[in-house]
């Protein structure tokens, strides 16, 4: 710049515009793009036929975008109809063969504009009528896929049929049968849309009508059993996950797949199963009971919309009755000789209005209200409020736990000794089961 002006260059760059201070001003221009046609360039262009092709473009503003226009060759701008700025293009005036170079511009609310393309379109009106019959569009393609072809009306002296992914050559044909097998193991996941070009002997050209979507994906999902872990013994061999038959059987799983945001797993494919029992449920997260009693081998799998498998398995030793029983083990030798029920119970006099009712296996099942969660989570011991309130310590109250269970001193209750602490941690660990009957005479 010339320095006579730098006066007004500093004016024009430092001006804020009529907007001023305090009101943001968009300054991003749309982003343009051509879904179809998609030619990058006359050598690569899209094939194109009939009185109704589809132009789709793609537009995009943090704003919005108001306005798309769209120029064929050198000719006018046109205005192209949105949402999903399409138009209706009329091929069948154009020259057989004849390659046009598409061009557009979109433009928001605050006047940025944006480009896209050009884009590369050639058109084949009069050559054999050509249609992809299977796969059907919109399939979900695995391994090796069959395509095949069929000719409307009289079959023409076909010399070669050319296969296209997008704009991309995957094979050809020189002979019948019209069937092109293509492996789409190397092909990264992601849509596709197939073409056909046929060339005849006379050497007129005709593209298949009207294109087929595929969706390639050939990912196995990634499943995974979080809970429980079994243990591992000195080789490193997992150590049965051990409980009781009458308790719960808590199963957490993670399942993903690369192409879950396209086409999710279908839940009703997150199966679990036992190699004793069959399938025991569906959805990641499941809790069972009254599995057969032995020794069982609990998988998670997991099938995607292709129908590829993934799965991960957990030994699970399944018992009639438990290390400990709740009433023997856990109501007389904890609840009733720890006098807990003096309290929690909601009739005591010694603790007016007290929710969590200790007297029942349900009560102590349902926990207490002022918790808002069951006060035991079957096979978490440490997890479980229950258990944390009678190993909690006295002088290191921790925030989540509260106050010990019994109170302490001055009060005067039965201390929980530790192998009685130790009867309730193997007790949820094996499902917290009831007896049977359920409830303790
Ligand atoms: C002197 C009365 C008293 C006795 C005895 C007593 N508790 Fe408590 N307990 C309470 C009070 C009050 C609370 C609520 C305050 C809190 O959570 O810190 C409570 C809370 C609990 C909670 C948390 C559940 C909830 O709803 O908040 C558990 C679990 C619990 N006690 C278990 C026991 C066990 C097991 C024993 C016997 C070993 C026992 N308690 C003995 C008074 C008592």
């Amino acid at each position: 710049m010339g320095s006579a002006c730098s006066r007004w260059d500093r004016y024009w760059n430092e001006d804020t515009g009529p907007t001023g201070p305090g009101t943001p001003s968009d300054t991003v221009p749309p982003t343009v793009r051509f879904l179809t046609p998609s030619g990058q360039d006359p050598a690569h262009a899209t094939a194109v036929k009939g009185s109704t092709y589809a132009i789709v473009i793609d537009a995009d503003d943090d704003q919005g975008v108001v306005q798309v226009a769209l120029t064929i060759d050198d000719g006018p701008a046109l205005d192209v109809l949105g949402p999903g700025w399409t138009l209706m293009w009329d091929t069948t005036v154009l020259a057989e063969t004849s390659t046009h170079r598409l061009e557009a511009t979109a433009v928001d609310a605050a006047g940025n504009m944006g480009t896209g393309g050009p884009v590369y379109a050639q058109v084949f009106n009069l050559g054999p009528e050509v249609v992809i019959s299977s796969p059907a569009d919109g399939a979900l393609v695995k391994g090796q896929l069959e395509i095949t072809v069929e000719f409307l009306g009289a079959v023409p002296d076909i010399e070669r049929l050319e296969f296209f992914a997008g704009i991309f050559p995957i094979g050809e044909l020189t002979a019948p049968p019209w069937t092109y097998v293509l492996d789409t193991r190397p092909l990264p996941s992601s849509r596709y849309v197939l073409t056909v070009k046929a060339t005849t002997s006379l050497g007129s050209v005709g593209v298949s009508d009207p294109p087929v979507g595929i969706y390639v994906h050939n990912g196995i999902p990634d499943v995974m059993i979080d809970f429980p872990i079994p243990a591992v013994d000195t080789v490193g061999a997992p150590v049965p996950w051990k409980f009781a038959t009458r308790g719960t059987l808590v199963l957490e799983g993670t399942a993903s797949d690369d192409e879950e945001d396209e086409i999710p797993i279908p839940p009703d494919q997150i199966v679990w199963r036992s190699d004793l029992d069959g399938p025991i449920g569906t959805g990641l997260n499941i809790q069972v009971q009254n599995l057969t009693v032995g020794s069982h081998t609990v998988t998670l799998e997991v099938t995607n919309a292709w129908g590829t498998r993934g799965s991960d398995s957990i030994p699970v030793e399944v018992l009639a009755e438990g290390t400990y029983m709740f009433c023997e083990d856990i109501m007389d030798d904890i609840i009733v000789w720890g006098q807990c029920t003096k309290c929690h119970n909601p009739d005591s006099s010694e603790w007016p209005n007290m929710e969590l009712d200790l007297r029942t296996y349900s009560g102590l099942m349902a926990g207490g209200l002022t918790t808002a969660f069951p006060i035991v989570s079957p096979g978490r011991p440490e997890a479980s409020f229950l258990y944390n309130k009678i190993t909690a310590v006295w002088d290191s109250v921790d925030a989540w736990v509260g106050e010990p269970m019994p109170p302490p001193p001055p009060l005067l209750f039965p201390p929980v000794f530790d192998y009685l602490k130790e009867q309730m941690r193997v007790w949820i660990l094996e499902g917290a089961a009831p007896d049977d009957p359920e409830e303790c005479g």
